[in-house]
């Protein structure tokens, strides 16, 4: 077999067969086949696509390309969740700790930030000392103890797709439905856990800018993970504007405990509650959403959800006493209100914006190799659709650097509209597709 002609039937919009699929992902891993012959390939992918048989081969290739992590020795069903990647996104914070309380073991691999959007390892961070590299037994240990582990993804975890992500990343071919779907089932599926619960993000901070594309893609996922038998769900959610009021990472780990304390925004509770729910349904520990909502709101009630959030840091060598007694978060030296214009409601507050705005003042990365600071960010005081009267505040900036701020401001402001009338404001959650 040669790359050269793989590359030749590609782009003349041939379907792949399964071992030539497995050819390329294996010679790619092991450096066989060079970047510009891959990078040649995807871009084919991109304009002649894959079907779906070449998407589970695919698939299957990039998570048996490293190790595929043995969960049975925790009893029980072992639920994950992945999301997209969105902004202002903290939902794994808050549905780890509530459904490990309710009972499922959860076993997340998580990532970090890049670009717009924010990332779970880096939001832990903010925790002084918690490991976010646990090495495998340690983490099979934790969530057999305690029923819940949050880690990075460990270096053998789907290598082909690091790999492969990396130069999609620069050479403008992430956007494609059959590379996102192979990248992510990938790593669920050699992350190991019975139930794959999948947050498909649409709008503007999303990959996906319509309820259509997201639906085709959670489609592609769910018969993915099912096809290996893993009980997946996928649930579209909006990504318009950022989810829940705080955008950065301490700023964001704050608003997940306030949600566990049932001080949190609604449309990130509700985001969390229909996520967690499916893992509950899954795990076959609930039947009906109503049910798993039940449950799960009785974890935050009791305060038990919160506790298990506590244990989570303390297990993984972090600082607890933050999540009783937050103000104990370092904070940003710097402040700056963006102030309402004119009177009006929020009309638009884009959500790929504000996650730059983000990066901008530090709290994200442009490279992989970027160091972050924990405490900058947004807090928005508007959602969309709100009344904004003139001089009223609509979000806080935080700051370490005059000059980022300065600039930061320019750009929050450019990422929102005042109108005169109310904006539609879409559902949080447009439908689950699964079970
Ligand atoms: N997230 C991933 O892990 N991979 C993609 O390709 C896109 C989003």
């Amino acid at each position: 077999m040669k790359m050269y002609d793989l590359i030749n039937k590609k782009k003349h919009g041939a379907a792949m067969t399964e071992e030539e699929i497995v050819y390329l992902v294996k010679g790619f891993t092991a450096g066989e086949i060079e970047d510009y012959q891959m990078a040649a390939f995807l871009m084919a992918v991109c304009f002649n696509g894959m079907n779906t048989e070449e998407t589970i081969a695919l698939t299957m290739a990039m998570a048996e390309s490293g190790d595929i992590l043995d969960l049975s020795a925790i009893p029980g069903k072992k639920a994950d969740k992945h999301s997209t990647g969105g902004v202002g996104d903290k939902t794994s914070l808050i549905l780890g700790p509530m459904v490990a309380a309710a009972g499922v073991p959860v076993a997340k691999m998580s990532g970090r930030g890049l670009g717009h959007t924010g990332g779970t390892i880096d939001k832990l961070e903010s925790f002084p000392g918690f490991n976010v590299n646990l090495p495998e037994e340690q983490f099979i240990e934790q969530v057999t103890r305690c029923g819940l582990a949050i880690t990075g993804q460990t270096a053998n975890l789907a290598p082909a797709d690091k790999k492969l992500y990396a130069l999609r990343d620069v050479t403008a071919t992430v956007d494609n439905m059959s590379l996102i779907a192979s990248s992510i089932m990938s790593k669920k599926i050699a992350a190991g856990a019975d139930v794959i619960v999948l947050d498909v993000k649409v709008g503007s901070g999303a990959f996906m800018q319509t309820i259509e594309d997201a639906k085709r893609l959670a489609e592609l996922m769910v018969q993915i993970g099912e096809g290996v038998g893993r009980k997946t769900y996928a649930v579209l959610s909006d990504m318009n504007q950022p989810l829940g009021c705080a955008i950065g990472n301490s700023l964001e780990v704050i608003e997940a405990i306030d949600t566990l304390k049932g001080k949190g925004p609604e449309d990130l509770l509700e985001a969390s509650l229909v996520l967690a729910s499916y893992m509950l349904i899954g795990a076959g520990r609930a039947e009906t959403e109503e049910q798993a909502r039940e449950i799960l709101l009785k974890t935050i009630e009791d305060g038990s959800a919160l506790d298990k959030f506590a244990e989570l840091v303390r297990e993984q060598g972090g600082d607890d006493s933050y999540v009783y007694n937050t103000d104990k978060f370092a904070q940003a030296p710097l402040t700056e209100e963006l102030i309402a214009w004119e009177d009006g409601y929020l009309g638009s507050i884009r959500a790929d914006e504000i996650g730059m705005v983000s990066q901008m003042l530090g709290g994200g990365r442009e490279k992989k190799t970027d160091s972050i600071d924990p405490r900058v960010g947004v807090k928005l005081f508007k959602k969309l659709g709100e009344p904004a009267a003139k001089g009223e505040t609509v979000a806080v900036l935080y700051a370490n650097d005059a000059g980022k701020l300065k600039a930061a401001k320019e750009r929050l402001q450019n990422a929102c509209t005042i109108t005169k009338t109310r904006p539609d404001v879409p559902n949080h959650i447009y439908g689950v597709i699964g079970g």
